[in-house]
């Protein structure tokens, strides 16, 4: 029984949705709980009313959108993905997996197959970290690798918590009640583009993740002495700012020598005050992203940056306040969701190359709870979290097709 994808339905879908944005198109801004989170939101629970799913809704703004199967005694198969974007990215990171589990849903629906078991589609609230510094908010609660008292005490710019915010954004019910018991799902599958070049390089259609690397964030500040610019000779001075870059070289340095290119290291966001053309920056706030596909060389790096922080701040009598926000073990995808993706893959006469995924998504927390398993398409490039992120109607298409299947044989 071919399952027939409506491919123009659904790149047509992706293109308004990439319209709610507080960015100038090509880029897409897409913050969580902003106006246009909110009507994103409403632009797909319409799309899912249309489909007749059912829709339900928890306390974070996790959304489920559920076809029935024939057994309710089974637990559920899911899929899904996120919409929320960080500044000026693009418009198919997490889109791809929410609107194409949608058409993935549609499809199996008209296509008359029996279910055993029914399909949850799932869009979860915040994988980005934009918003309030950690990612994947809402998987994590759903997982419960993060406590309530962890959610309330996260604030964004404005010094406002989740719980607060959510409730001005009119997502209701009890926070107590996101996290999911173990066997709410028998499998999960994660449809998103690569984010990374080897899809494209090798000219593969299908990449089927085995791991997702180690994730972490660590927040420092810097607090030295301001001054004149001029007035301020070179040996009296303690500048916040000069310590911060000797430790973002120090991070660089930490994952260049780790002994693996499966190590990384960013800072994305570095502050000063005052932000004077004349004046020497007192303080300095900036975050770090380090990453490895291996836990031991990940926290090593953590441990090697951590001891240069501290060497530098001190020859340049700096206090330095070095706080961890979140370090996560890797997540490895169960072999029978591998082989299911690799079979539908087969099925559809596509090759597939397993692999690692270099980002995180939410698949890492829903390994804490079910079987997890991910399916990648190539992107241009392999460019992501920028305006020019591409991935073609061809490409979504078959990764659509392979979620379709992958989904069908898990549930029935
Ligand atoms: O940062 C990540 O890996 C994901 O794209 N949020
Ligand atoms: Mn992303
Ligand atoms: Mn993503």
């Amino acid at each position: 029984m071919r399952i027939k994808i409506n491919g123009e339905r659904l790149s047509d879908e992706l293109e308004q949705l990439a319209c709610f944005s507080d960015a100038p198109a090509p880029a897409v801004t897409r913050i969580l709980y902003s106006e246009q989170d909110l009507k994103a939101r409403d632009f797909i629970k319409g799309l899912a009313e249309k489909a007749e799913l059912s829709i339900r809704e928890d306390a974070l703004g996790n959304t489920f959108f559920r076809l029935e199967g024939s057994d309710p005694s089974l637990s559920a198969v899911a899929t899904g993905s996120h919409i929320d974007a960080i500044p000026h990215s693009g418009r198919y990171d997490g889109t791809v997996g929410v609107l194409g589990g949608l058409e993935a849903l549609r499809a199996l629906k008209e296509s008359g197959l029996e279910l055993k078991r029914s399909l949850e589609l799932i869009l979860f609230t915040a994988e980005e970290p934009t918003r309030f510094g950690v990612g994947c908010l809402g998987s994590r609660a759903m997982a419960g690798t993060l406590s309530l008292k962890d959610i309330l005490e996260l604030k964004d710019e404005d010094g406002k918590s989740p719980d607060e915010v959510r409730r001005e954004a009119g997502f209701k019910g009890e926070l107590e009640d996101v996290q999911l018991s173990q066997n709410t799902y028998h499998a999960f599958v994660e449809l998103h583009i690569e984010q990374g070049p080897l899809l494209e390089q090798k000219n593969m259609p299908i990449g089927v993740v085995t791991a997702i690397a180690a994730p972490s964030t660590l927040h420092i500040k810097l607090e030295g002495e301001g001054g004149h610019a001029g007035a301020v000779l070179m040996p009296q001075r303690k500048d916040a700012l000069l310590a911060a870059a000797e430790i973002a070289l120090s991070a660089e340095e930490a994952a260049r020598t780790s002994g693996s290119i499966d190590s990384v290291a960013t800072v994305g966001i570095l502050d000063v005050h005052p932000r004077a053309v004349n004046s020497i920056p007192s303080r300095a706030f900036m975050t770090l992203d380090v990453r490895d596909t291996n836990l031991a060389r990940r926290d090593k790096m953590i441990e090697d940056i951590k001891e240069a922080a501290e060497t530098i701040t001190a020859d340049r009598k700096i206090k330095l306040t070095l706080k961890t926000i979140n370090a996560d073990p890797p997540a490895t995808c169960s072999e029978h969701i591998i082989h299911a993706t690799e079979a539908a893959a087969r099925n559809l006469g596509l090759d597939t190359l397993p692999m690692v995924s270099r980002a995180y998504h939410d698949t890492l927390f829903m390994a804490r709870i079910c079987s997890v398993g991910m399916i990648f398409i190539p992107c241009k490039d392999g460019i992501s979290h920028r305006p020019d992120e591409y991935a073609s109607p061809k490409d979504i298409n078959k990764g659509v097709r392979v979620l379709a299947q992958t989904l069908a044989d898990l549930a029935s």
